[in-house]
C-alpha cells in the first residue's frame, strides 16, 4: 500500500463508524461545499480544499517524502522529533503514523469538534444548547492550539526524508463505536458492571498493569448507570464543562470518556453525573488498533511506540 492508500483507508473507516452515519457525514460535507461556493475568489485561495472531501481536519498526510510501497510502519500516540529520530535509528521505517494531530491537522483540530454537537443531540441534549456551549469551547480550543509550534515534528520528518501522517478523529470514531456496541450489547446495570465490562477490553486490561486502567472520577461503583453516553471518546478535544448540567437534564446518568479536566469533573459531580474515565492512551490505542489491524491484514508490519498499546485482533 502507498501512503495515500493507507491514509484514505483511515478516513474511510472513520466515516464508516462515524456516529453521524455515512449520510450525516455526506450532509456535513455537502454543507461545507455550499459554503465554499459562496466565498469570494480571494477567500477561496486560502480555503483548504481537502476539507471538502475529508470530514476530519485533524487527520492528514503531513509529509509525503516518497511514493514507495509501505512495508513497515512506526506508530505512536504522540510523535515528536524524538520519535522521528527513533525511526531513523531503527531503520527500514517506511511511514510514521501519529495519533495526535500535528502540523496543519493540529492547527485545524477545533474544526472536527462540531461532531460533538451531533453526538450530544443523539443523546437527547437539545441541539441549540449543544451548539451554543460547544461554539464557546471550539473557539477556546482554536485559540489554545494557535500558539504552538505546529510544524516542529513535520520539519524533522522533512529533514530526514520520512513519510508522516496523523490519524486522530478517524481513529477515535472506531474506539467510540466499539465501546458503544460493547456497552449497549451488555447493558450493565451498576457502575461496577460497567467497569468490569471495560476491563474486558485488552487495551484497558493492559493499562491496568501500568496503573491507568478505567477509573471512576465521580459517583460510586454502587450507583446505577442510568443512560450511558459515549460523548467524550471522539470529536477532537474535551467539550464544555457547562454541558454536564444539560446532559443530566437530558436524562444522561453516566458518561464514559477518555480523559477530563478538573473543571469538567467538578461540573459532572455537581450535576450528579457518574464519570467513568476509561483511560487516555489506552482508548487512543483501541481506536488506532482497529485501524492498524486493516494494515496488518495487507501484510504491513506495525511497530508500536510512544504509548501505543498494540493489540491485534487479527488472530
Ligand atoms: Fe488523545
Amino acid at each position: 500500500m502507498k501512503v495515500s492508500e493507507i491514509y484514505n483507508l483511515a478516513i474511510n473507516k472513520g466515516i464508516e463508524e462515524d456516529f453521524r452515519g455515512r449520510e450525516g457525514v455526506a450532509k456535513f460535507l455537502k454543507r461545507k461545499k455550499e459554503r465554499f461556493e459562496k466565498l469570494t475568489e480571494e477567500e477561496k485561495k486560502e480555503f483548504d480544499l481537502e476539507t471538502l472531501e475529508n470530514p476530519y481536519s485533524d487527520s492528514r498526510i503531513l509529509h509525503a517524502a516518497d511514493d514507495k510501497d509501505i512495508k513497515r510502519v512506526l506508530v505512536g500516540i504522540d510523535i515528536e522529533p524524538a520519535e522521528i529520530l527513533l525511526a531513523k535509528e531503527l531503520g527500514g521505517i517506511d511511514l510514521i503514523v501519529s495519533h495526535h494531530p500535528l502540523g496543519k491537522a493540529l492547527a485545524n483540530l477545533s474544526d472536527v469538534m462540531e461532531l460533538q454537537c451531533d453526538i450530544l443531540s443523539q443523546y437527547g441534549v437539545p441541539i441549540n444548547i449543544a451548539e451554543g456551549l460547544m461554539k464557546e469551547r471550539i473557539e477556546e480550543v482554536a485559540r489554545g492550539v494557535n500558539r504552538v509550534n505546529h510544524q516542529r515534528t513535520v520539519d524533522a520528518a522533512k529533514l530526514l526524508g520520512l513519510n508522516l501522517i496523523c490519524v486522530h478523529t478517524a481513529a477515535d470514531n472506531l474506539a467510540a463505536n466499539f465501546l458503544k456496541e460493547k456497552i449497549e450489547g451488555a447493558g450493565p446495570e451498576r457502575i461496577e458492571d460497567l467497569m468490569a465490562l471495560l476491563k474486558e477490553v485488552p487495551e484497558y486490561k493492559e493499562a491496568v498493569k501500568f496503573g491507568v486502567g478505567p477509573k471512576l472520577f465521580t459517583g460510586s461503583e454502587n450507583n446505577r448507570c442510568g443512560k450511558i453516553a459515549l460523548t467524550e471518546i471522539t470529536g477532537g478535544a474535551e467539550g464544555s464543562p457547562k454541558l454536564y448540567e444539560k446532559m443530566a437534564q437530558a436524562g444522561i446518568g453516566t458518561v464514559v470518556g477518555m480523559h477530563v479536566s478538573e473543571d469538567q469533573r467538578k461540573e459532572a459531580e455537581a450535576a450528579n453525573i457518574t464519570l467513568v474515565i476509561a483511560g487516555h492512551m489506552s482508548s487512543d490505542s483501541l481506536g488506532m488498533n482497529l485501524f492498524l489491524d486493516e494494515l496488518e491484514k495487507q501484510g504491513i508490519e506495525i511497530i508500536p511506540c510512544s504509548g501505543l498499546i498494540r493489540i491485534s485482533r487479527n488472530q
